[in-house]
């Protein structure tokens, strides 16, 4: 009750022009809130997790052997490509939105969308149009940079997911005083994860214009995922199905590899797919879902969802989305808690839902900047916004990366390698302490550079590293 009472409060301090989004927002937390207060225990069962049937989970290979109709432009254009917009680029160490970074020769996460798009537009003369989930924290820089794009073949629409107050975690009360998010209340208040757009997108109105514009299926995914590009022979599976049931949702997924352990995985849960998330489950069988033999697969977050579907189950209130309890610890020291959802725990609310096994390719996400030295260097090419792993590159993965602590800033990273290496030939490279690569290294096979405390190495301009560990100081 007290809680209702503080957002209350909360909303009386909204302005006029933002009363009505305020009110939305502040009734979706109260729902939220009230779900987590009842929920008791773990979300899942572990004894009713099975491993889902054969034809759930369909082999891309199988997907793409059914081949192209010849309509496939008419088939684009019930399409529309969402990409999730919201995160910031604090863990690079970057202000702003994260579609901002610059990934590969000046172009940001969000210019190689738009070239992609625009790609397939001018291709396949067709209207795919984008658009972006931002949240509070990135709509304003995003929007400036969209004019950059307005004489693009790509026509770009934003909403904004909704502004969720954070809570103390002792008192369970609101940390906002007011619905202000600058000054002191900076860090009151918080985008609630990507399930938000269910709700948000339905009621920008958005949902409808696109329906009315006789758009069927959004592919869905993070902006930070460099492989997430439109894939046709997916599309054309959702527009023709093999058996004419139309599915309602499809998660790709890809195969785990021991480096995975994050990522969520599919499984049959009460004769329904499930995404399990690693949160959810309970300590004596985190092993057991760990392991690659049992659960083979996880979630790339790349999705396809009817847009039909997602009207009505919004409309139903139909849409169940586990509770994720993400605690925090304000600049100031305060504990706090934030509740959040995740766009594919909804798959279970959907109708036939499928999930497709992708090529890694597909999974190409870019959060350190140890990602970002691989999809810079000479291992891919990029082509029309896509990247594609060079032909040069004789095993088809990518070598282990690791930058230590030096580098974890994009700034610091850049003005720490002069050019990027050579990397056709790595396996393994690993990198602590005050280190820099003159132009034109090449780095073979395992590398390992250390520089201890005090020290710094400089490796010289045309080195060729093979096989070696670089220690002690070597400074040019
Ligand atoms: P994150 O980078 O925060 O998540 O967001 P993650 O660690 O990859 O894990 P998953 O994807 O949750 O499994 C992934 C994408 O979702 C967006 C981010 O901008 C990024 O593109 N996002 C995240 C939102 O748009 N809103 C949110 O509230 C959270």
């Amino acid at each position: 009750l007290s809680v209702k009472k503080e957002l209350e409060k909360i909303l009386t301090t909204a302005p006029s022009h933002e009363f009505e989004h305020t009110k939305k927002d502040l009734d979706g937390f109260r729902k939220l809130f009230h779900r987590f207060l009842q929920e008791k225990g773990p979300s899942v069962d572990w004894g009713k997790i099975q491993r889902p049937p054969e034809d759930s989970i369909q082999p891309y290979e199988k997907i793409k052997a059914r081949g192209l109709p010849d309509n496939i432009s008419s088939v684009l254009n019930k399409l529309v490509v969402v990409k999730l917009n919201g995160g910031l680029g604090t863990s690079m160490g970057c202000k702003g939105p994260k579609s901002l970074i610059g990934v590969r020769n000046e172009n940001t996460f969000l210019d190689l969308t738009v070239q992609q798009i625009e790609h397939l537009n001018k291709t396949y003369n067709t209207d795919v149009p984008l658009v972006l989930m931002n949240s509070f924290n990135t709509d304003e820089d995003t929007k400036k940079i969209l004019q950059k794009y307005n004489h693009c073949r790509v026509k770009i629409y934003t909403f904004n997911q909704s502004r969720y107050p954070r809570i103390n975690k002792e008192s369970l009360l609101p940390v906002a005083k007011d619905v202000s998010y600058s000054g002191e209340n900076t860090e009151a208040w918080y985008p609630p994860g990507h399930g938000d757009i269910y709700a948000s997108f339905y009621n920008s109105g958005l949902l409808d214009t696109l329906i009315g514009e006789g758009k069927e299926y959004i592919f869905v995914s993070n902006i930070d995922n460099l492989g997430a590009t439109v894939d046709l022979y997916i599309l054309n599976h959702l527009m023709n199905p093999p058996n004419g049931k139309p599915c309602e949702f499809v998660m790709e997924v890809t195969n785990k590899t021991r480096a995975d352990v994050k990522g969520g995985t599919l499984t049959q849960y009460e004769g329904k797919l499930r995404l399990v998330e690693i949160a959810q489950v309970p300590k004596a069988h985190v092993d057991e879902f760990k392991s690659v033999s049992k659960f083979k697969i996880f979630n790339t977050n790349n999705l396809w969802i009817s847009l039909e579907a997602v009207k009505r189950l919004q409309e139903q209130n139909a849409i169940d989305m586990e509770i994720i309890v993400n605690p925090k610890t304000l600049d100031g020291g305060l504990n706090v808690i934030q509740l959040e959802t995740a766009v594919g725990a909804a798959i279970k609310s959907f109708e036939n839902s499928l999930g497709i096994n992708v090529p890694r390719s597909r999974f190409l996400p870019v959060k350190t900047t140890s990602d970002l030295l691989l999809v810079m260097s000479n291992l891919y090419s990029l082509n029309a916004g896509s990247l594609t792993m060079s032909e040069k590159r004789e095993f088809p993965t990518v070598p282990l990366v690791k930058l230590g602590s030096s580098f974890t800033k994009v700034q610091d990273y850049l003005r720490r390698f002069e050019s990027i290496p050579d990397m056709l030939e790595l396996d393994h490279l690993t990198v602590s302490g005050d280190v820099t690569f003159g132009k034109n290294v090449s780095l073979k096979g395992t590398v390992i550079i250390i520089a201890n405390h005090g020290d710094r190495i400089d490796i010289p301009p045309g080195a060729v590293l093979e096989n070696k560990i670089v220690s002690g100081n070597l400074r040019i």
